[in-house]
């Protein structure tokens, strides 16, 4: 069975009470289950939410030998060079995920250390944009 890695970034653990004009309504738990659900039964789904870029970087560097990331960096996918340097050594696919449309919100979104050494981005289809994620590997 193939395993993936999903890593969620800080404040993703409070889905649901975040501004639902960006994020909707969903709890990480209900995005969680949705994808389990997707990804069954070829794929073993891995969950990590971390508020803290050092775990993420240490979660990362544990995981290299998974057979795909799908990572929603949050905030620190406008701030974190550590974040993109872990995930460059990551050697299988990598999928940046986003519930927004980071590239059309305030400029600050719009910097972004992550894009290129990801595979592929889904953005601004809330719960869906992990789904379409699952999906890509499922045809890749
Ligand atoms: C986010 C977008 C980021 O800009 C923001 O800091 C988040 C969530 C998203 O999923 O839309 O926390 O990654």
């Amino acid at each position: 069975m193939k395993k993936i890695l999903v890593i969620h970034g800080p404040n993703l653990n409070l889905l649901g009470l975040r501004p639902k004009e960006h994020y909707g309504t969903m709890t990480l738990a209900e995005i969680n289950r949705q994808m389990q659900i997707h990804a069954a039964p070829s794929w073993e789904l891995e969950f990590f939410q971390s508020n803290s870029e050092g775990e993420i970087v240490t979660k990362i560097q544990q995981s290299l030998s998974a057979d795909a990331i799908i990572i929603n960096p949050a905030a620190y996918t406008h701030t974190s060079v550590a974040i993109r340097d872990a995930l460059e050594i990551f050697p299988k696919t990598k999928i940046e995920v986003h519930l927004s449309n980071v590239d059309q919100r305030e400029d600050f979104r719009r910097i972004n250390y992550i894009r290129d050494v990801c595979d592929v981005c889904f953005s601004g289809k809330l719960a869906e944009s992990y789904l379409d994620a699952i999906e890509y590997l499922k045809k890749n």
